[in-house]
């Protein structure tokens, strides 16, 4: 089998840290070099090889390919939701830019796969909100939603014209503790366990009932790579696949944490992330990546709670 040599951009988010960490067991530690545009996460600093790389930064990224003999690249830079409606032009430009970018590079330099993550921030309110399906009506409505589209078609176009094998999923609302999110709509079901933990409150900036799709981090990660490690013949879409594991509220995610902690108290004060939440699914249909490559999920809202106070307490 031919040695692979990974290069993260974007590492030091929410997902690359802990994707680094899950890579370097599959391809040994000093095949994979995690990179991102500040200094790195002290997780990153102390588990294997880093760079400093802006994502749009064309031409540093091809030396460090050449330099390092870079296979495959993973780029989970971005502006997610909320941060992207905040300055709409930047979010496009950084999202698209750098996609775009690398998708000429994995040409150009015959990289063996490109790994780029979509989101379920590209359905809008004229989709079927229960058990979206893989292929629906699609029509975001948050800038992000729109870049995150905008990719997936031109991921499908780079491998159907050039052949080249890039890969994606739709996550769900992510929910970790080694690595905190930055911008996202469905933050709010990590910043709930920190504030469980620390104040016995929150104030979620979503309403009770407002049921989103998430997903504890050990899931999307092992996700991520199976989909990654599947033979070419098992990914029939080329597009972004629907992944899922659970729906829950700000009224649920409270009852679950209140199982440990019994006193915790929820309060709510809508912003401007309800109206993008009111846009997005409440629930996934992701059996086409169930079928197509074997995807099972292993946390239900209980399970994850219990991992989260856990971890977090320590
Ligand atoms: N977690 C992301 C967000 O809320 C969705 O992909 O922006």
């Amino acid at each position: 089998m031919k040695k692979e040599k990974v290069l993260i951009i974007g590492s030091g988010g929410q997902i690359g840290v802990e994707l680094a960490l899950a890579l370097r067991k599959v391809h040994g530690t000093d095949n994979v070099i995690a990179s991102d545009i500040r200094d790195p996460h002290p997780i990153l600093k102390e588990s294997g090889p880093f760079a400093i790389l802006n994502a749009m930064d064309a031409p540093a990224i091809l030396e460090l390919i050449r330099k390092e003999g870079i296979t495959q690249v993973y780029l989970l830079a971005a502006m997610l939701s909320a941060t992207g409606e905040k300055d709409p032009k930047r979010a496009w430009e950084v999202n698209m830019q750098s996609l775009l970018q690398l998708l000429d590079l994995g040409v150009q330099e015959k990289l063996s796969k490109i790994y780029w993550p979509s989101s379920i921030a590209v359905f809008g309110p004229t989709t079927p909100h229960h058990n979206t399906p893989q292929q629906t009506v699609v029509e975001p409505r948050t800038v992000y939603g729109i870049s995150k589209y905008a990719g997936e078609l031109w991921c499908q176009y780079y491998h159907q014209r050039w052949g080249l094998d890039v890969r994606s999923l739709r996550y769900p609302g992510l929910i970790s503790w080694k690595s905190a999110p930055g911008g996202g709509t469905t933050d709010y079901a990590v910043e709930i366990y920190h504030e469980a933990l620390k104040h016995k409150k929150y104030t979620s900036f979503l309403s009770e009932d407002t049921y989103l799709p998430m997903m504890y981090m050990d899931d999307a990660i092992r996700g991520t790579i199976e989909l990654m490690e599947a033979p070419a013949e098992m990914i029939k879409t080329r597009m972004s696949y629907n992944l899922s594991a659970m729906s829950f509220s700000p009224k649920e995610i409270a009852a679950s944490i209140r199982k440990h902690i019994p006193d915790f108290t929820i309060d709510y004060a809508p912003d401007f992330r309800q109206q993008i939440a009111d846009g997005w699914p409440k629930s996934i249909d992701d059996s086409a990546a169930r079928e197509h490559w074997n995807w099972k999920h292993e946390f239900d809202l209980d399970k994850m709670t219990a991992e989260m106070l856990g971890n977090l307490s320590k």
